[in-house]
């Protein structure tokens, strides 16, 4: 062994931790436009319900496999199997899952650059340096691809310096900042004309959209990338969490901080929209939808802060400010997984690991900025759509059709004496054997008929 396994020092800490993992670029914009084209509030409302009776349950079994294992994926998942074959699903899981979250991480960390990049061009712009504020927000290939390799490198800062002092340290100090920042400048939009159309456009609900498929599957995947599941990022965090702990409840806390800080970035994001269109900036596109994804965060946001003046540098420096801070927190729990597994399985020192894995995937960013045309929304879409629901099937038939069950209610009882008493036993086994998996290869299904 390279050397000793991390802990996570306290409840807190992991709580930061794995709600940094959760909340992401995809809580900050996905959701709110997902809801706002999606009926409103009618999919908040699917979205409260899935989150808590599908995504958390598949949590579960995650924070449960890893905290049993105490190892990545690959050894976590062998480790339960019961024969040869379900070992070699096992290799074929757990590896599944270490290059697909590398893949994710290499899209992820170009859309993060950006991010870091219009925080410095707010910078610039408040400095009166108005020609790097011009370059900084150019969207050229040399930007994309030398802010890519910087947020890689932070990456790298924060994973290689371990569990505790990276991981645990970065993320408690971040999320507090997360959360204070996204309070202020709500309260800031809210004061704003045209707000209260937006209010009126995320909260007021349209049922008859509720029947609509469509929305019940975006809702779904909407849970399912939030949550981080299906790729071993919450199961290696999971596997850093004391025995003491109560799992259900940790788990519970983590999935309500996320869906938490999606609904409030929703209070957010939809009344700036709103607000934006009050002052003349086109919001809709061609079909008639609210613009979503990148169009929103780096034009239609970009140009109602720009309308702003002054007051306007300042909201786009915090703005993207808590967006890097959602995209880093995020961006190591991806890089954990590779990074674990060589340290664990490889005996590599998590320096070297880091390093050379970061490279890996530094070089794969590059690759895609330079073909960013047509890969980019290649790798975005095998991944989230193809990958990570696949994976999470299994991830679900594992804890809830290979192992055994006696073992599964131990690990849970660790932390939690009562648990065989509550509620959450007498739910969950029947949620992750047969639900999860069904509702999964529905939306997986449906993905690929689409
Ligand atoms: N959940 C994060 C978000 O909402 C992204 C993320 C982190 C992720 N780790 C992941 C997504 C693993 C899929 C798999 O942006």
């Amino acid at each position: 062994m390279a050397s000793p396994r991390g802990e996570f020092s306290s409840r807190f800490g992991f709580l930061m931790a794995a709600s940094g993992s959760a909340v992401g670029l995809g809580n900050i914009w996905g959701f709110p436009t997902n809801a706002a084209s999606n009926g409103g509030a009618a999919f908040l409302f699917v979205y409260l319900i899935l989150a808590f009776s599908l995504a958390y349950p598949a949590l579960m079994a995650e924070l449960i496999i890893g905290r049993h294992a105490r190892a990545n994926a690959v050894t976590a998942l062998r480790g339960i199997s019961r024969g040869p074959r379900t070992r070699m699903l096992a290799t074929v899981v757990g590896m599944g899952g270490i290059v697909t979250v590398s893949l994710i991480l290499s899209f992820y960390a170009i859309v993060s650059g950006w991010m870091l990049a219009y925080f410095l061009s707010s910078f610039s712009e408040l400095m009166g340096w108005t020609s790097p504020a011009a370059w900084l927000t150019s969207g050229s290939a040399e930007r994309d691809a030398i802010f890519t390799l910087i947020f890689v490198a932070l990456t790298i800062y924060v994973v290689t310096a371990g569990v505790r002092r990276g991981i645990e340290r970065w993320a408690t100090r971040l999320m507090p900042s997360l959360l204070l920042i996204l309070l202020i400048l709500i309260v800031y939009v809210l004061t704003l004309d045209g707000a209260t159309d937006g209010l009126r456009a995320y909260l007021v609900p349209d049922f008859s959209r509720i029947t609509d498929p469509r929305l019940l599957l975006s809702a779904m995947g909407q849970a399912f990338f939030s949550l981080s599941l299906g790729v071993g990022t919450m199961l290696i965090y999971g596997s850093y969490l004391s025995r003491r702990e109560n799992l259900p409840t940790v788990g519970g806390l983590v999935a309500l901080l996320d869906v938490g800080i999606a609904v409030m970035a929703g209070l957010l994001i939809l009344p700036a929209m709103y607000v934006a269109l009050a002052g003349g900036i086109a919001i809709y596109d061609d079909a008639g939808g609210l613009i979503a994804g990148p169009g929103l965060i780096i034009a239609v946001l970009p140009a109602l802060f720009d309308s702003m003046g002054m007051a306007g540098s300042l909201v786009a420096l915090a703005f993207f400010l808590l967006m890097s801070i959602a995209s880093l927190t995020s961006s190591i729990s991806m890089l954990e997984v590779p990074v674990s597994y060589a340290v664990e399985n490889h005996s590599m020192h998590r320096r070297k690991a880091g390093l050379l894995i970061g490279a890996v995937i530094a070089s794969l960013s590059l690759i895609i900025v330079v073909n960013f045309g047509w890969l980019f929304d290649l790798v975005v879409m095998l991944t989230t759509e193809f990958s990570q629901p696949l994976l999470g099937f299994f991830f679900a038939v594992f804890v809830a059709w290979i192992w055994n069950r006696n073992s599964v209610l131990r690990e849970i009882r660790e932390g939690s004496p009562e648990v065989e008493h509550s509620l959450f036993w007498r739910i969950w086994p029947f949620y992750i054997r047969y639900i999860c998996p069904a509702a999964i290869l529905l939306v997986f299904v449906q993905t690929i008929l689409l």
